[in-house]
């Protein structure tokens, strides 16, 4: 019985899907993923860079191999993402001189990549990351290209497209830090807008990607509590959790005597990682999980952000070229004491 059986009558639990394994599949990860995951998402190949590089170019072939795969496994799929500034090529906003778009061509350019992507995968797809990352810590509206060129309404266009090619899949808008007060309060806000233009969103998505040092559960709870009061489901949709330091808390320890000790600090587990650490990586994913089981009548899915430690984007996020250990599975695709913790939650 894999991690999803197990959490059936709970929530969906799912996986990113890399693009390394689609363009050419090991065994061990197949495996892992078909046994151990009910739901999809392409960590990178359904991103406006990847699937439409060009003006005139989309590349479904990789998003393509995952709906092959979900479908032998029988699995669902997230679609992930629509509107971004990251991962979205420059041209996206600019004429052919290289002159900004205006208002109406980027909102006709927005609304042909949302309708080509949602129509191929149409009746496939769970739900999709409408919008991702829209917001500032203190809540406020993040300054990107699409904000700049359409204006505050964008989110609005962007749901609205999209509900127009498929009134019947889900519609996410998506985010990190939202474990913040000040942050979930924007996305409240959003929520509310959305609602008033006819195209309230079915859930936001809560990326969690933590750390054994944060945040607080009762953060996370209370965003939880506040995003259910505005009539929203919930998602979890990018949850890992690094074991190491922060940066700044490295530089914050202060003292340091070398370059060597600094590098020491900044990865310490290259040797693997040491029973008490791993034992405090156990312990955060299980109170995460008894938070969601809590709330399970409005977390519908709980997806992790990657299978194993090797392949995790952990390893260089925020600092390049650590050696982290923030998944279920470990660098020989074995599962970690944490996983069988998940297991025997339920
Ligand atoms: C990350 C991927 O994991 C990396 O492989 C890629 O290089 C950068 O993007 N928020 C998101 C995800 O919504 O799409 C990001 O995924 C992590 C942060």
């Amino acid at each position: 019985e894999g991690l999803a059986d197990k959490y059936q009558s709970h929530f969906l639990v799912g996986t990113a899907i890399s693009s390394w394994q689609l363009a050419s599949p090991k065994k061990d990860y197949v495996n892992i993923v078909c046994n151990e995951f009910n739901v999809y998402t392409a960590e990178n190949a359904m991103k406006w860079q990847r699937i439409h590089p060009e003006p005139d170019q989309y590349k479904f072939d990789l998003a393509d191999k995952m709906f092959e795969l979900a479908g032998q496994c029988g699995a669902q799929i997230i679609g992930h993402t629509l509107v971004w500034h990251s991962q979205t090529p420059d041209w996206v906003f600019e004429d052919e001189q290289g002159n900004p778009l205006t208002r109406e061509a980027l909102l006709a350019r927005l609304k042909d990549h949302i309708t080509t992507v949602m129509t191929r995968y149409k009746g496939k797809v769970k739900g999709w990351d409408v919008v991702n990352e829209a917001l500032n810590e203190d809540g406020s509206m993040r300054d990107t290209p699409w904000l700049r060129i359409i204006g505050d309404d964008y989110l609005i266009k962007a749901f609205q497209f999209a509900r127009e090619v498929d009134p019947d899949t889900e519609l996410y808008y998506n985010d990190y830090n939202l474990n913040k007060a000040e942050k979930v309060a924007g996305a409240v806000r959003l929520v509310k807008q959305l609602e008033a233009a006819g195209v309230k969103p079915d859930a936001v998505g809560m990326q969690a990607h933590y750390s054994v040092f944060y945040p607080e559960i009762e953060e996370v709870e209370q965003s939880i509590q506040a995003l259910i009061a505005a009539g929203v489901n919930v998602a979890i949709t990018e949850l890992d959790v690094t074991v190491l330091p922060q940066p700044s808390s490295v530089e914050a320890g202060a003292d340091i005597a070398s370059s060597a000790e600094y590098e020491e600090r900044l990865n310490p587990y290259t040797d693997g990682l040491p029973e008490a650490q791993q034992q405090k990586l156990s312990q955060t994913y299980e109170a995460l999980f008894s938070l969601f089981l809590k709330y399970d009548a409005h977390v519908d899915r709980v997806t992790l952000w990657g299978v194993d430690d090797g392949s995790s984007w952990r390893n260089n996020f925020p600092v390049q070229g650590r050696t982290d250990y923030a998944l279920l599975f470990d660098r020989n695709s074995q599962p970690k004491p944490v996983y069988h913790a998940l297991k025997r939650l339920v």
